[in-house]
């Protein structure tokens, strides 16, 4: 069944659930929301403009003691509860504290995450077709920002190619869970790392390749800042899809068996590979052609074509690498908004469908903003920032942070220990007590007080 069903009887609402079928499933779906334009669009991006690998060492600390116990304790609760982000706290939290806010932060976040999100990958899918026409073919960055100028300074075109994205992925999400999700997950996740490895082989095989291994690999402290460290930790919780409900939305649909912290694991050490195979297939391609390595979110549109285009068959490699970014990001924003859309069916026994449909005519409206950020509505800022860096900035450095730090405090301190041990143990089929004991330290005090001071550090409070 795709579509839970709602039936009511004797004055209760029961729904059948609709979940993941298998164990691969799990790990597809899991694995395609934390792997996304994080990886191909922002970690280089982040990586080159704040040191390169102390950077990356800063934000490995903050998915390991942060990130990890935030994902397990996230998909455990969903698990545990079978319901929305917000439903999940009502459930187990019926006290006086509105634990439940975290599910509607989570609600925002995906608005606002979604609201950028949709743009880039309508860029990407665009780029696709640049690419493939011959449109972004230049070995001079002028030539290629120009190329990329004139997409994102076009009303219409930004518009349309965000609503492409809406289009599709809603399209995906109305299937449901095991049809939709699932399956389309599956197919894609092989596909995107067979596109990758090919990709960084390239790149690593040309001349001068060495420099931008150092780069990546060669640590430089003198780059890092209170506010740096924040990035990295807001990267953490940004690339593993944590803070918002997601993964307690997908550990909703886990099967009982599904053995968490090893799943959250593989999840962990998978999409970190992803990360260093993009950094390994942008940065040595980069500096073998003399390009900066600094440029920013613009990195892949304007720098990246120039380089492809420098390289021996290039062009056929361009296009792959932009397919590869759109499979990337599909399963991410089918992650994405899955949150608000259980919750409108679950929470508002709304039906997939007009769940769906609602959901994205309201991203179309938040998007629209971020779209237009470029042209129409450019001189609207808020801090200084136009709609598509608030977004960006207020999520990941406020909204996620602060979503991990209440679900932490959430198991730490009320759900507490005796449950979280019977959870995480399949109710004493696995034998991993001191796995679980120490992620509890981790959940209870090591990440919320780690995440409170980067907080207040990067966001120049103390
Ligand atoms: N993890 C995704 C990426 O790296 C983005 C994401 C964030 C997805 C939050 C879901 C929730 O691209």
């Amino acid at each position: 069944m795709t579509v839970p069903s709602v039936a009511k009887a004797a004055g209760k609402t029961a729904i059948t659930r609709d979940g993941f079928t298998t164990g691969l499933g799990v790990l597809a779906a899991t694995l395609g929301s934390a792997v996304g334009l994080g990886n191909i669009w922002k970690f280089p991006a982040l990586t080159g403009m704040n040191g390169g690998a102390a950077f990356i060492l800063i934000y490995l600390l903050c998915t390991l003691l942060v990130g990890l116990p935030v994902m397990i304790a996230e998909q455990m609760l969903g698990r545990h509860a079978r319901a929305d982000a917000i439903r999940t706290f009502r459930k187990l939290a019926p006290g006086r504290f509105p634990w439940w806010i975290t599910g509607v932060m989570g609600f925002a976040a995906a608005f606002l995450i979604m609201g950028f999100y949709t743009e880039v990958a309508g860029w990407v899918f665009a780029y696709i077709v640049k690419a493939a026409s011959g449109q972004v073919l230049s070995t001079d960055p002028a030539v290629t920002s120009a190329a990329f100028e004139g997409l994102v300074t076009s009303p219409l075109l930004s518009l349309v190619v965000q609503w492409v994205v809406l289009l599709l992925i809603g399209a995906i999400i109305m299937m449901g869970v095991s049809k939709g999700i699932e399956r389309t997950t599956k197919r894609l996740m092989p596909v995107l790392f067979g596109l990758l490895v090919l990709v960084g082989l390239r790149s690593l095989t040309l001349p001068g390749a060495g420099e931008g291994l150092a780069f990546l690999f060669r640590p430089d402290f003198s780059a890092i800042s209170g506010e740096v460290v924040l990035i990295a930790m807001g990267l953490a919780f940004f690339k593993l899809s944590l803070g918002m409900g997601t993964m307690l939305t997908y550990g909703s649909y886990f099967r009982e068996d599904q053995n968490i912290p090893a799943t959250a694991t593989r999840v962990m050490l998978a999409d970190l590979t992803v990360s260093l195979l993009a950094g390994i297939a942008i940065f040595p391609a980069v500096f073998a052609f003399g390009f900066a390595p600094d440029a920013g979110p613009s990195l892949l549109f304007v720098t990246i074509p120039a380089v492809f285009t420098a390289m021996p068959l290039g062009s056929v490699f361009m296009v792959l690498f932009f397919i590869l970014c759109a499979v990337a990001a599909t399963g991410a924003m089918l992650s994405l908004l899955e949150v608000p859309v259980s919750i409108l069916n679950e929470q508002f026994q709304m039906s997939r469908r007009r769940a769906t449909v609602i959901t994205l005519v309201g991203l179309a409206l938040v998007g629209s903003l971020a779209a237009l950020s470029s042209s129409a509505t450019a001189g609207l800022k808020l801090f200084g920032m136009n709609a598509f860096d608030l977004y960006d900035y207020t999520t990941s450095n406020i909204l996620l942070p602060l979503g991990g730090l209440l679900i932490c405090l959430f198991v730490g301190w009320v759900w507490g220990y005796k449950n979280m041990k019977a959870a995480l143990s399949n109710h004493g089929a696995l034998s991993n007590e001191r796995v679980i004991t120490g992620l509890f330290l981790l959940v209870k005090f090591v990440a919320p007080v780690l995440i409170l001071i980067i907080m207040l550090n990067g966001l120049g409070i103390v």
